[in-house]
């Protein structure tokens, strides 16, 4: 297909997604701030069946809430199910999916630098770790073990990081992290779709037959919603990584994702607490330090040059390893418009840019896209020289 074809289906694709995700996510911590907040009437005379009630003010209106114990006495005649934000979030991930990595796969899903895959197995890689993970999931939140969340969060986010390891010894450093997104967010998704909402179905089934609801649909319904709530804000860390080289690139860019995902994790359970009225003081400064711990563990590679480096040897290098894309004509199949509009024709363009030159060739390593025109470490070595010894020009 078209390459520019391809970046504004992208183009649209992303922006649903962000929206569907938005009213997801939003109707999520909408509905657990209520679950929350919601307190025990204090009017003489409940309705039968209220748990608690809660009042607010939005946009100039006043609204009041009320939570049913199990359910009102007779159902309403207008429900609203709160599910196509979720479905609709996945439907427009999974495009982009296949929209960004597995179209031209030479672009980020295939690194020769980590694995020689060829593109339709990587492509089976990537589909079958999302099924395969959803199956064993699923398979497990089933078991006995299911019951008992913490030993399940270990057990989980040991599998999950030992997810985010093998996709990184076979995938580029920027596709691996993004499967590990796909596969937490189809995670969610699917609770929704298999599980959280079949569930409520049933359960208002058996009350219009008059019947009392399954308790056991509730619970399962409730293991997954607990779930769905402490993996938001690592996938939404996930989904904005590829602007941060110096998380996926680096060495140990499985383990960094271990740790943000922990931050993250952690910072969702002091807003669960705080709902609660639990105040916990050290939650956030530990989520605060833990950030500073991995900026500062992470620091950049470096590599040594001793020789002698001139402009002339870095415009050549540029030359032969980056202008393929880098152009106002570039000759690249993939990008016939120049990648976010970085173009190395003219010395100014090369001098004036060093930093982020540097940034991604030596630091992070990013740049070539998944080392496509064969850059060699001496090369990065000398462009790293060239920008420490202060970037002269020609
Ligand atoms: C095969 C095509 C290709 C080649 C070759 C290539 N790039 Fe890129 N470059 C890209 C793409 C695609 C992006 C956008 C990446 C993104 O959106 O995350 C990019 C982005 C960049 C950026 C901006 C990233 C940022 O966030 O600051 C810089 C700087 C850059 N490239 C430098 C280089 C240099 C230097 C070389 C040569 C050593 C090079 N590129 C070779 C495709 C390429």
């Amino acid at each position: 297909m078209d390459v520019q074809v391809v970046d504004w289906l992208a183009l649209v694709t992303r922006w649903l997604h962000i929206i569907f995700g938005a009213a997801w996510i939003g109707t999520s911590f909408y509905f657990n701030w209520l679950n929350n907040h919601v307190r025990p009437v204090l009017s003489d005379k409940p309705p039968p069946g209220v748990a608690g009630e809660l009042w607010s003010i939005h946009g100039g209106h006043f609204y009041q809430v009320v939570k049913y114990e199990v359910a009102p006495p007779a159902l309403p005649k207008l429900l609203h199910w709160f599910k196509y934000e979720a479905y609709f979030t996945w439907v427009t991930g999974a495009a982009l999916l296949v929209l960004v990595y597995y179209l031209e796969p030479t672009a980020y899903l295939v690194d020769r630098r980590v694995a020689n895959l060829d593109p339709a197995v990587a492509i089976g890689v990537g589909v079958g770790t999302l099924i395969a993970g959803w199956l064993v999931y699923h398979a497990l939140c089933k078991s006995p073990l299911g019951r008992y969340p913490v030993p399940f969060a270990v057990l989980g986010f040991s599998l999950m990081t030992g997810v985010a390891y093998g996709l990184s010894e076979v995938f580029g450093a920027r596709a691996a992290y993004m499967h590990v997104g796909a596969l937490i967010g189809t995670i969610m998704a699917w609770n929704v779709f298999f599980v959280i909402i079949p569930n409520q179905k049933r359960s208002v089934e058996a009350m219009t037959k008059g019947e009392g609801p399954d308790p056991a649909l509730g619970r399962d319904a409730a293991q997954r919603s607990l779930h769905n709530n402490y993996l938001t804000l690592p996938v939404l860390f996930i989904m904005v990584s590829n602007h941060y080289p110096m998380t996926f690139q680096h060495a140990w860019g499985w383990a960094l994702l271990a740790g943000i995902s922990l931050v993250g994790a952690g910072v969702r359970h002091w807003f669960n607490l705080r709902g609660q009225g639990k105040k916990n003081v050290w939650i956030l400064p530990v989520a605060a330090a833990g950030m500073l711990g991995l900026a500062l563990v992470s620091a950049p590679r470096s590599t040594a040059y001793e020789g002698e480096v001139t402009f002339a040897m870095v415009r050549d290098i540029v030359e032969r390893r980056c202008v393929e894309c880098h152009s106002a004509q570039p000759t690249s199949t993939l990008y016939p418009v120049a990648p976010q509009g970085i173009v190395f024709d003219q010395p100014t363009e090369i001098v004036d840019r060093a930093a982020r030159i540097h940034n991604q060739v030596v630091v992070t390593q990013q740049m070539p896209l998944s080392n496509l025109t064969g850059m060699t470490d001496e090369e990065r070595a000398i462009l790293g020289a060239w920008f420490r010894r202060g970037a002269p020009g020609p």
